[in-house]
């Protein structure tokens, strides 16, 4: 009986049929060496059969970080490495200065830029929407003041679903409503937040101001001047969409689960946090805080860079070149460090600029001026991330209505490089 059945098994080579001899053997009295001999075999056939499919497997490219893969068509925005930037076909360079950010609003919302009254009639929609509902400035004024404003931002936005009026509507027109709404009440959230942490009153928006300017004013309690008026208007224009940078992705993520569009907002929230994204521009002004004079530069970068550590606000996953929106907030924080008396700042970011271009090769990123703009118009720096998620919600829901209309599950697969073929121990035996 053993004799058969081994070498039945041995010529089949055969799973299954290593399994019957096993199992016939253990009905059978053949001594337990037998039983322990098959069992050997059977782990190690499972082992090779594992090892034969994960071979198979490695055929397949991983693409770390997923570096240059296309995961979707988009329509909305265009990121070459070459260092150019267009919205809906427009270069960025032709629309900064000459538009103010409503109409980048409209024309990412309805692909068209406004003519004057459309625009009117845009501006008045999204200022009386900045408004939020009082059970919303309620939860802010009792947030922890150790929780970091993006953390109160990403649970606000998460509640903002809760007053939906119609939340099982899932038609275009319905979800461009709540893209409005959530473009003309982040800002609102981050200012309230910011207003309540300082004791200060409370401002409503004003409908003879523009929506940036509506935003500055209601998180500084006082009208903007000219200056400061233009400058926050080019900073949410500059920072309104950007192809498919991580919160971008992020929200589409969420978007293609046919999940509702305040999740998606939610989710961009929570990535764009992160320093290696939104984050890095409030280590960029921790960085400038750290370094007195433009003398200390190149002794901080070397330091830095010796211990491997990255330079915040530089370096960027698509531009090899200049990222095209770095020239305009370089002009923007030359203007307002002037009028501020912190020309020094500037010239020591100019300095920073010019040692990691010479050590590393690489150029400042969106983040880096934008820090010292934003200092420069009194921002705390805990608030410049919530500056950014303010600008970037309309790229970000801009992107949740076209990854709805594309309709389809964004799902990778990954690369198993795990083990196989383990040895399952009862609970009482491990
Ligand atoms: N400081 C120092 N070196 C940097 C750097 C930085 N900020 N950014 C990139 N590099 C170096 C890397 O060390 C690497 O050098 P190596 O080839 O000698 O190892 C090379 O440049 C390529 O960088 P890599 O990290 O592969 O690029 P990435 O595409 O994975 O990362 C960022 C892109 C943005 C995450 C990265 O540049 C970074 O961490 N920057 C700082 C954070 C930041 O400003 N984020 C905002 C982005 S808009």
């Amino acid at each position: 009986m053993f004799d058969y059945t081994v070498v039945h098994a041995r010529q089949s080579v055969g799973y299954k049929h290593l399994i019957k001899a096993a199992q016939s053997l253990r009905c059978s009295n053949v001594n337990t060496s037998a039983l322990r001999l098959f069992q050997f075999e059977l782990a190690h056939n499972r082992r090779k059969r594992m090892m034969k499919k994960m071979s198979e497997k490695q055929e397949r490219v991983v693409v770390r970080g997923l570096r240059d893969v296309a995961a979707a068509e988009t329509k909305i925005s265009y990121v070459n490495s070459n260092g150019t930037l267009y919205y809906l076909g427009y270069d960025i360079d032709d629309l900064v200065e000459r538009v103010c950010y409503e109409e980048v609003a409209h024309l990412l919302l309805y692909n068209k830029l406004p003519n004057a009254k459309e625009l009117d009639e845009f501006r008045s929609r999204l200022v009386s929407e900045m408004k939020l509902p009082q059970r919303v400035i309620k939860r802010i004024r009792v947030a922890p003041k150790n929780c970091h404003p993006m953390e109160v931002l990403r649970s606000e936005v998460s509640h903002l679903s809760e007053y939906d009026p119609h939340p099982n509507d899932h038609s275009d027109a319905a979800n461009k409503r709540r893209a409005i709404e959530l473009v003309a009440k982040v800002p609102t959230i981050v200012a309230t937040l910011h207003r309540t942490r300082t004791d200060q009153q409370l401002v409503a928006p004003n409908q003879e101001y523009g929506f940036a300017e509506n935003f500055l004013y209601l998180f500084k309690g006082k009208t903007a001047d000219h200056q400061e008026k233009e400058a926050i208007d080019r900073f949410m224009t500059l920072h309104a969409d950007h192809g498919f940078n991580a919160s971008t992705f992020a929200a589409r993520v969420t978007a293609s689960t046919n999940s509702d569009i305040y999740s998606a907002i939610t989710s961009a929230v929570g990535t764009l946090k992160g320093p290696l994204h939104g984050g890095a521009c409030e280590k960029v002004m921790l960085m400038l805080d750290d370094i007195n004079t433009e003398e200390e530069v190149e002794e901080y970068i070397q330091g830095m860079l010796d211990d491997q550590k990255k330079i915040m606000g530089f370096g960027h996953r698509v531009y090899k070149a200049e990222d095209p929106r770095t020239k305009h907030l370089r002009s923007i924080a030359e203007n307002l460090c002037h009028r501020t008396a912190t020309l020094n700042l500037y010239k020591t970011c100019m300095k920073i600029e010019n040692v990691v271009h010479d050590k590393k090769k690489i150029f400042p990123n969106v983040d880096f001026y934008a820090a010292v703009v934003l200092n420069a118009l009194g921002v705390p720096k805990e608030f410049f991330t919530p500056f950014f998620a303010s600008s970037r919600t309309l790229g970000w829901t801009t992107h949740v209505i076209e990854q709805y209309q594309d309709a389809v599950l964004l799902r990778p697969s990954s690369e198993y490089i795990g083990e196989f073929g383990r040895s399952f121990v009862p609970i009482e035996r491990r």
